[in-house]
């Protein structure tokens, strides 16, 4: 089974596309689409959101567009979906 953490939720997919790039899953697959699609190239980070690979201390940023699905397997991503609520200043 194909697993990995997105917002702190377990996936768990038995057939991942993990040829397909983590934005366009997230945006189809997920229905998450806080992550955009821009250049499609890693230059404009539109696309980015943070990944936790095993026994690394920290997450890094990563693009979306030129990340497989593949890549993630055991991995966690966070989307701006995933950061919480909205700002005061959005929320005004
Ligand atoms: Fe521009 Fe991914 S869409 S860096």
């Amino acid at each position: 089974m194909f697993t990995f953490w997105l917002n702190g939720e377990r996936v768990q997919l038995p057939a991942p596309p993990i040829a397909m790039s983590l934005l366009e899953w997230l945006r189809v697959e997920a229905r998450l689409t806080g992550s955009k699609w821009g250049c499609g190239e890693g230059g404009c980070g539109a696309c980015t959101v943070l990944l936790w690979r095993p026994n690394y201390p920290t997450p890094q940023p990563i693009n979306g567009c030129l990340t497989p699905l593949g890549a993630i397997y055991g991995c966690q991503v966070l989307t701006v979906e995933g950061l919480g609520g909205k700002h005061p200043i959005q929320q005004a």
